[in-house]
């Protein structure tokens, strides 16, 4: 199997950072299938592929989900050799509003989810030798911060999920790694931005500067910089493994 034939899953590859790491893959001649809720942003995102792809509208969270796009998957293309977990939600209350509808919520599609898609796809992975699985934490997931309790306690979750896989499956093939972004420029961010400018009545403008001011960079990091950083977990040779690395421009140094 060469490196211009991997056969690549992306979770959440509609828009934002999936869809950036979808454009990643497909530069490098890879064949992506591509999985989100709505179909009509997986083919606007499949459209501009050069590779051949699949799409699979499909909601993350349902336990099905997973069996059944690997199903679809293995009768196209015989197997998965890169998945990248990446469909997550981010979900902000302070902790007296944290009902037990946010905190399943937060849980189902920022770990659960991604617990489902490795139990599915790692093993055949293990199985045929090689994989990559990469899964998109969030300095959420490193550090904590007023408001995200669910969101942190998922998203630091996912980072034990992913340290055990990779300790588990280390002798295989198989490498297991996260990516931890502060705020990305993506749509996920813009919805933070205006729930700044309705809870403070600022502007735009000073709702994002908010935000940029969180990066020591003082800008937002771009969709373009955490797909190159999951790029570089699937094209390693096989030494990164259970690590998870952080794109936030310098704040939380590890
Ligand atoms: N943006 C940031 O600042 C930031 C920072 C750190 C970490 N992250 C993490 O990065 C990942 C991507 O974030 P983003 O900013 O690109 O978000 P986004 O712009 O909102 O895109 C999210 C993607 O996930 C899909 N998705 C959401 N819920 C899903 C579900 N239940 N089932 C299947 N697909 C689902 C969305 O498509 P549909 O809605 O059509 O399903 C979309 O393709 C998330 O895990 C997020 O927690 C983001």
């Amino acid at each position: 199997m060469t490196e211009t034939s991997l056969r690549c899953l992306v979770t959440g590859a509609s828009r934002g950072i999936g869809a950036a790491i979808v454009d990643h893959l497909d530069s490098r001649g890879h064949r992506i299938a591509l999985t989100a809720r709505g179909r009509e942003g997986l083919e606007q995102v499949a459209a501009g592929l050069g590779q051949p792809s699949l799409v699979f509208p499909a909601d993350a969270t349902d336990p099905t989900t997973p069996a059944r796009v690997r199903a679809q998957i293995d009768a196209a293309w015989g197997g998965v050799d890169v998945l990248v977990v990446n469909a997550g939600e981010g979900i902000a209350a302070p902790l007296a509003r944290t009902d037990d509808a946010l905190w399943d919520s937060a849980l189902s599609v920022n770990l659960t989810a991604p617990f489902r898609f490795l139990r599915e796809f790692v093993p055949a992975m293990v199985d045929q030798g090689f994989g990559r699985v990469v899964v998109i934490s969030s300095v959420a997931g490193k550090v904590g911060a007023p408001y995200i309790s669910a969101y942190a306690a998922a998203k630091h979750g996912v980072l034990g999920l992913v340290r055990s896989v990779a300790a588990e499956v280390a002798s295989s093939g198989v490498t297991v790694n996260a990516v931890c972004p502060g705020y990305v420029d993506t749509p996920m961010t813009q919805r933070s931005i205006e729930t700044i400018m309705a809870r403070t009545g600022r502007s735009e403008a000073e709702a994002r500067a908010t935000l940029e001011k969180q990066q020591p960079i003082g800008r937002l990091i771009t969709t373009d910089e955490v797909a190159g950083a999951v790029s570089y977990c699937i094209h390693d040779s096989g030494a990164l493994n259970g690590q998870s690395i952080t794109i936030d421009g310098g704040g939380v140094q590890s």
